[in-house]
C-alpha cells in the first residue's frame, strides 16, 4: 500500500508523533510505502511531497511543530482538491490519505472522502473541541504550558500586589481556559460559553484585598466576551478562512479592571506558547495511538473515518460525525468550577 499523509490547520504538539507513527507501522508493520505532503493540502494540490522512511522520522517523537509544515487552505482550494481528488490519488499513486488536523481540515477530509479519496482523518487540535473524541493531542500540553504561567504570574502578581489577566487560546470553547484556571487556581476564569460581567469581576477582586490577599489571576479564553450591557467589547472581523480576529479581550479586560478597580491589572497573552514545543507524555502516547489506528483503518479499508478516543479506547468514527458540531465547555463543567466564575 501507498499512503500519503500531511497536517493542516494550525500546529499543535504532537503531529510529529502521529507522522512518525504512521511511518512505524505502516512501513515496519505493513511493509508499506509512505509519502508525507508538504504544508498540509497545499502539497497535495501543488504536488509537493517527499517520501517517508524510518530514517525520515528518526528523533521526531519529541519535536514540537511538524516536519511536513502546516498550512490553512482557503476554501475555494479545497473544493478545488475535492472535484480532482480521484485524479489526485491517481497521479501520486497513494491507496490512503490521512491528513491529521483540526476542524477545518477534518471538514476538508470529509469534503475528499465524499468525493471518492479514501480517506482516515485523525483529529488534533490544543483546543480540544471536537465533539468525536473525548481527547485530541496538545490539549493536555497546552493545559500544561497554560498552568505553568498562572502559577508563576501568581508569585509576581502577590509581590507587586496586582491583577493579571492571562489569556489562552480556545476560539469558541474555554477548554484550556477551564482546565488551566481550575489547574493553577485561577481567581476567576471566563469562557466563550458563558458571558462573564465584569462587575462579579471587580467584586471578587475587592473581596480579596479586603480579606488580605492582595493580588489575583483572571484566566480569560480569547473567545470569551463579557455579557450585554457589562461593558464595551467590538467583535472582531471574520478573515478569509472564516475565522474571527480577536479584539484581545486579554488587553481591554485589564484595561477595564485597572480603570474600575484603581488598582494595576496587567494582561499576559499567552498565544502561541500554548502550541509551541514538546508534547507531553500523555499526548506523544495519544498522538502514537492515533497514528497506529490510523494506517490500521487504511488496511481494513475503513475510509471516511477518523480515529478518536473513547474512554480510554482507540476507535473510528465517521468523519461526518466529527465536524457537525464543536464540543463546548458544559454547563455541569463550568458549575464545577463555579466558585471562581
Ligand atoms: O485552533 C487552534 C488554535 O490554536 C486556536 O486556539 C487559535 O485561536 C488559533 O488556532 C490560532 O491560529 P493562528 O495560528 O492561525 O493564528
Amino acid at each position: 500500500m501507498r499512503i500519503g499523509v500531511l497536517t493542516a490547520g494550525g500546529d499543535c504538539p504532537g503531529l510529529n508523533a502521529v507522522i512518525r507513527s504512521v511511518v512505524h507501522r505502516a512501513v515496519a508493520g505493513h511493509d508499506d510505502e509512505v509519502i508525507g505532503f508538504e504544508d498540509g493540502f497545499k502539497g497535495l494540490l501543488d504536488g509537493r511531497f517527499r517520501p517517508l522512511d524510518l530514517d525520515a522520522v528518526s528523533g521526531i517523537l519529541a519535536r514540537g511543530g511538524t516536519i511536513l509544515g502546516s498550512a490553512r487552505l482557503e476554501r475555494a482550494r479545497l473544493r478545488e482538491a475535492a472535484e480532482n481528488c480521484e485524479e489526485l490519488a491517481r497521479s501520486y499513486g497513494i491507496d490512503a490519505l490521512i491528513p491529521i488536523g483540526g476542524e477545518g481540515t477534518l471538514t476538508a477530509a470529509r469534503m475528499l472522502a465524499d468525493a471518492g479519496m479514501p480517506v482516515v482523518g485523525v483529529p488534533k487540535t490544543i483546543d480540544n473541541d471536537i465533539s468525536a473524541t473525548d481527547r485530541t493531542f496538545g490539549f493536555d500540553t497546552a493545559v500544561g504550558v497554560a498552568t505553568e504561567a498562572i502559577d508563576r504570574l501568581k508569585t509576581t502578581a502577590e509581590s507587586h500586589q496586582r491583577v493579571m489577566v492571562v489569556e489562552v487560546m480556545g476560539r469558541h470553547a474555554g477548554w484550556i481556559a477551564l482546565e488551566s484556571g481550575m489547574a493553577g487556581g485561577a481567581h476567576g476564569i471566563c469562557l466563550p460559553e458563558r458571558p462573564f460581567d465584569v462587575a462579579d469581576l471587580v467584586k471578587m477582586v475587592e473581596e480579596r484585598f479586603a480579606r488580605g490577599k492582595k493580588f489575583a489571576v483572571i484566566c480569560v479564553a480569547e473567545g470569551a466576551h463579557p455579557a450585554a450591557g457589562s461593558m464595551d467589547y467590538q467583535k472582531g472581523e471574520i478573515d478569509q478562512y472564516g475565522h474571527e480576529r480577536f479584539a484581545g479581550i486579554g488587553n481591554r479586560l485589564a484595561a477595564e479592571l485597572e480603570n474600575r478597580l484603581g488598582k494595576e491589572a496587567r494582561p499576559v497573552i499567552l498565544g502561541h506558547v500554548q502550541r509551541g514545543g514538546t508534547p507531553t507524555a500523555y499526548d506523544r502516547v495519544l498522538a502514537t495511538r492515533f497514528g497506529w489506528h490510523a494506517v490500521e483503518a487504511a488496511h481494513r479499508g475503513d475510509f471516511g473515518m477518523m480515529t478518536a478516543l473513547r474512554g480510554t479506547e482507540v476507535t473510528l468514527v465517521p468523519l461526518a460525525e466529527a465536524v457537525t458540531e464543536l464540543k463546548r465547555v458544559p454547563a455541569d463543567r463550568m458549575d464545577e468550577a463555579e466558585s471562581v466564575f
